[in-house]
């Protein structure tokens, strides 16, 4: 059993926890929590004894446990996306982000090297860039006039002297001492990583050779953003990130997927999890349906009823990679997913807000290489994703309508027994493996 207590919470430093997680010791009963309001310093979080196949709703509404996430997981051993390195290809070029609720910004040097720090002045934690994206020759805080150099040094303070010998700085103030909180960087393809972390291994190794596969597989061509746009979705952000690992769901409640046959259970594909069980992979080939003998054969299901496309040159597209997979979505521990449907490709990153609500923000991307038809297509496809997306709204509600539920009883639980009760990778993706890995890496680091 873990309490997670403000006493608990305290001893836990600000940044980049060491993690002194103690082992998950079955817990006694198949409760979740003990009665209590919502955030209650001293009501003990219990994991069900049934282990991985029940996830306890609690996890979803308990402000220390978001808590916990802020300080253990998004400041801990893991690294987190900031954004494209060809968002911010000149020298001087930033791009501001969020890792949890810190901000922070990845700012391209004179030397070409991408560096993040924290946004935030060191004299009064003022946000040194307030805008999405820009170009700078220095960090110049807006509310005393402090200037850093694109290295975080601080170079100069307003004042510094004061006026006619009055006020101004100690002479024991010491410049070097006030540079901006740098973190850890390291890039894989495009995409840009960083971490509180001075223990996590570089961001290859922390993946593992499968899953650094798809991110080569993804990146091997110079990539084009297409364009973007970020979303606000009512539920914990943990529903979201459950909702892209389930790939039982897929074929089920994406009418659009089911009907057009884009993807389908009953196509060639598998459940691939990670060692630590937070990454995972999930892929189909469009062309190896074989629905006799399913629930699709029937036409029972909700999603083969009668849908049709007036205009479907949106189904047309070329296979993308040489292996032949239609549609892969991976998902990088904790709130980072790739996604490749048909020629739709994206990457999205998922900000928590508090515990009931979430921002996705997505690039869509295609390759510097692509002819103008291969990028016209891509367009088209876009549309099957986003807020708006004809597969992807329904994604963007199902939280919702789940958390609504979870918000009393926090005793209850959800069943993930589909594909079992481990987190081993599977053939086939009526499973949810990934969900479980989900946990078992998330209970790992937050210590739960
Ligand atoms: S807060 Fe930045 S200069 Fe004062
Ligand atoms: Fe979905």
């Amino acid at each position: 059993m873990t309490a997670i207590s403000t006493a608990a919470d305290q001893s836990v430093a600000q940044s980049a926890a060491p993690l002194s997680a103690p082992p998950v010791a079955p817990s006694a009963g198949a409760s979740v929590a003990r009665a209590g309001p919502s955030g209650d310093s001293t009501a003990p979080f219990l994991w069900p004894e049934e282990g991985l196949s029940r996830i306890p709703f609690q996890v979803y509404n308990d402000p220390a446990i978001a808590d916990a996430e802020q300080k253990r997981l998004f400041r801990g051993p893991i690294w987190n996306l900031v954004c494209l390195d060809v968002e911010i290809p000149q020298p001087g070029d930033y791009r501001t982000n969020v890792i949890g609720d810190t901000p922070v910004v990845a700012i391209r040097g004179t030397d070409g090297t991408i560096r993040v720090f924290v946004n935030r002045c060191a004299h009064r934690g003022s946000m040194l860039c307030l805008d999405k994206s820009g170009n700078r020759k220095d960090f110049t805080c807006i509310y005393h006039n402090w200037v850093y150099d694109l290295e975080g040094a601080l170079q100069s303070v307003a004042f510094r002297r004061g006026i006619r010998g009055q006020g101004g700085l100690p002479d024991d103030f010491d410049p070097a001492k006030h540079g901006l909180t740098r973190l850890r960087v390291d890039t894989i393809g495009a995409l840009v990583f960083a971490s509180f972390s001075e223990s996590v291994v570089p961001v290859r190794e922390w993946l593992g050779e499968r899953m650094a596969w798809n991110v080569d597989r993804i990146f091997a061509k110079p990539v084009r953003i297409l364009g973007g746009y970020t979303q606000v979705m009512h539920n914990n952000w943990k529903l979201y990130i459950e909702n892209v690992k389930d790939a039982y769901h897929a074929g089920l409640l994406h009418l659009f997927f089911t009907r057009f046959g884009l993807n389908r259970l009953s196509m060639d594909g598998a459940v691939e999890v990670s060692e630590r069980g937070g990454h995972h992979l999930s892929w189909s080939k469009m062309h190896s349906d074989d629905a006799s003998g399913t629930e699709y054969a029937d036409g029972k299901l909700r999603s083969m009823k009668d849908f049709d496309l007036e205009d479907k040159r949106m189904l047309r597209s070329w296979v993308e990679y040489p292996d032949g997979i239609t549609h892969m979505i991976q998902t990088i521990f904790p709130n980072v997913i790739i996604q490749q449907i048909q020629n739709s490709l994206a990457v999205r990153l998922l900000v928590p807000h508090g515990t009931d609500q979430c921002e996705l923000q997505w690039w869509l991307i295609g390759y510097e290489s692509d002819t103008e038809a291969q990028m016209a297509t891509r367009l088209l496809q876009g549309n099957l994703v986003g807020p708006a997306g004809l597969v992807s709204l329904e994604d963007g509600v199902i939280g919702s309508i789940v958390q609504r539920t979870t918000l009393q009883d926090k005793d209850r639980a959800g069943v993930v027994e589909m594909g079992g009760h481990g987190t081993e990778s599977q053939k086939g993706r009526v499973s949810e493996a990934g969900v479980r890995g989900f946990w078992k890496e998330w209970r790992q680091v937050l210590g739960l």
